[in-house]
């Protein structure tokens, strides 16, 4: 199949296809809170603090806490729910505010400019190819100095990983866990995003970082004794490998995309 009909099956799928609407309350906390935590200067200094949150699921709740917290951040700023599903659509009307709106849309945005695009969950469902020109589109609907936020989690969002990119391709991918009932590093492999699930080879890069956070935390074992939290940090400190482990207190770390891409 020809990339171009890979993308037109993927489209058809974002306009037609019944997919899973599976969500929950604060699953998207961890996302939402390294969003504002380590981008919020995106949104501050936006012309325009127009946020997309694309594929909202079978209820909005997440949108509307994404919009509760980026209201903390810049007042006036309208989030944008969009979802290819025109019953959820219509079914998260009463749930539509001052800044808050929901509309049927796909991967073109409903034609709007937004300088954030949040879509959590959602190209896990797609092929890999479809996946790619996704990115692809997302990226060329921002707004200058735009954001967009792709990744996957679990069903309460215990574990998740995601990947941040621009207009220019991505930028970083960031693990994140709940530590106290994470068994392994390398448990995060079944919720890495779509462009790098199929990756987690020997030999790819993806699969090098989580065994080398394996390996320094198996070596921090003794620092179990003072919490997951403390023996999670010293994992991160420990790997010799660029990396941003500024937020690993609160179970993050965040590396180049270089350094994992396939
Ligand atoms: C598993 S739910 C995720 C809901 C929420 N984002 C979360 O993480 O909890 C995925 C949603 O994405 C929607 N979806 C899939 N492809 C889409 C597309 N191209 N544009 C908009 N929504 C899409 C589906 O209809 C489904 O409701």
């Amino acid at each position: 199949m020809t990339r171009q009909k890979r993308y037109a099956a993927g489209r058809a799928r974002a306009l037609g296809l019944a997919t899973r609407g599976t969500t929950a309350p604060q699953r998207l906390r961890r996302v939402d809170r390294w969003l504002v935590a380590v981008h919020g200067d995106v949104l501050r200094r936006a012309a325009d603090p127009l946020v997309v949150d694309l594929g909202y699921g079978a209820t909005p709740v997440t949108a509307v806490e994404l919009h509760g917290r980026l209201r903390a951040l810049r007042p006036d700023v309208r989030v944008v729910g969009l979802e290819i599903d025109p019953e959820r659509v219509a079914a998260a009307q009463p749930a539509a505010a001052d800044g808050l709106a929901f509309r049927r849309g796909g991967f073109e945005l409903a034609g709007l400019r937004p300088v954030v695009v949040r879509a959590l969950n959602v190209l896990r469902q797609y092929d890999e190819a479809a996946a790619a020109d996704a990115w692809r589109v997302l990226q060329g609907g921002l707004a200058p100095g735009g954001l967009l936020v792709e990744g996957t989690c679990d069903e309460v969002g215990r574990r998740a990983a995601w990947v941040a990119l621009d207009a220019d391709g991505p930028r970083t991918l960031t693990l994140a866990a709940h530590l106290a009932t994470l068994e392994r590093p390398s448990s995060l492999a079944e919720r890495l995003p779509k462009a790098l699930i199929h990756r987690n080879v020997p030999g790819a890069g993806v699969h090098a970082l989580l065994q080398e956070l394996d390996a320094a935390w198996d070596r921090a074992a003794p620092l179990a004794a003072y919490g997951p939290r403390q023996r999670w940090v010293a994992a991160c400190a420990a790997l010799d490998r660029p990396r941003d482990d500024r937020r690993s207190r609160l179970g993050e770390l965040t590396v180049p995309w270089g350094t994992v891409a396939p």
